[in-house]
């Protein structure tokens, strides 16, 4: 039962998966972290796979960016595929001078510039939260592999190069870092009554304008790995 976007048949994806936003991300996590790994998707090249990791089933799927393409992407898993915890493992810009490049954030919860709530017609506006069981067992998994963090809220903006510095009214609202698909993907987990969660590594600062270099986006990213392998390991039997 493919779907415009996924070529998989149901039961090949498992009912836990991680969402890189580049595809080949997606193939490096199933090559280097799991076990047995099969490729289920590859169309438009938005590779996908299952593997084993501690040997329990998990996925893995790139999203592309933004949130109407993360949308799709998770509304198909939802939906099509009986999918029920969806990590989001990204990087992301901080806009605090205390998050710095390197680290890890979890995100509590995700504002937008955008308008993918406008769909349920909501009469205010809608507050887009990460599940509390998966935060949970991230922010135990990231305590016990010793890798510090920072919880908060995010923004999945749709722009990625602005005109104006918008990210500083964001900023002075406390929110951490800035990003572009989980509101989609927490609006879509809600509105199934099904669990999801973003984590990222901070891949630049837009305060400062400093980047993180390629050795040390490596450490920050297996850090984040293997917070969210285990945070959604811990829900399978
Ligand atoms: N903006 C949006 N997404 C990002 C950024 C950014 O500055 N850095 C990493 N992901």
């Amino acid at each position: 039962m493919a779907t415009p976007h996924n070529e998989a048949e149901r039961g090949q994806i498992a009912e836990s998966i991680l969402l890189p936003g580049d595809p080949l991300r997606a193939k490096f996590i199933a090559e280097n972290f799991l076990e047995n790994a099969r490729c289920f998707n590859r169309v438009r090249n938005m590779l996908g796979y299952t593997g084993l990791y501690k040997g329990k089933r998990i996925s893995v799927m790139g999203t592309g960016m933004g949130c109407p393409s993360i949308g799709i992407y998770s509304h198909e898993l939802i939906h099509e595929y009986g999918v029920k915890r969806l990590i989001r493992v990204g990087s992301c810009g901080s806009i605090q001078e205390s998050v710095k490049v390197g680290e890890l954030v979890m995100a509590v919860g995700a504002c937008t510039d955008g308008s993918y709530a406008h769909q349920y017609g909501l009469p205010g506006t809608y507050s887009a939260t990460a599940s509390y069981g998966l935060l949970e067992a991230a922010v135990k998994a990231a305590r016990a592999g010793g890798h510090s963090f920072t919880a908060g809220n995010v923004l999945s903006s749709d722009l990625f190069y602005t005109e104006t510095p918008e990210w500083k009214q964001w900023a002075a609202m406390g929110v951490l870092a800035i990003e572009m698909e989980s509101f989609a993907l927490y609006c879509n987990a809600a509105r199934a009554g099904v669990d999801a969660l973003g984590i990222f590594t901070v891949s630049d600062s837009i305060v400062t304008g400093e980047a993180l270099p390629a050795e040390e986006r490596q450490t920050g990213f297996t850090d984040m790995m293997e917070t969210a392998l285990e945070a959604a390991v811990s829900f399978t039997e």
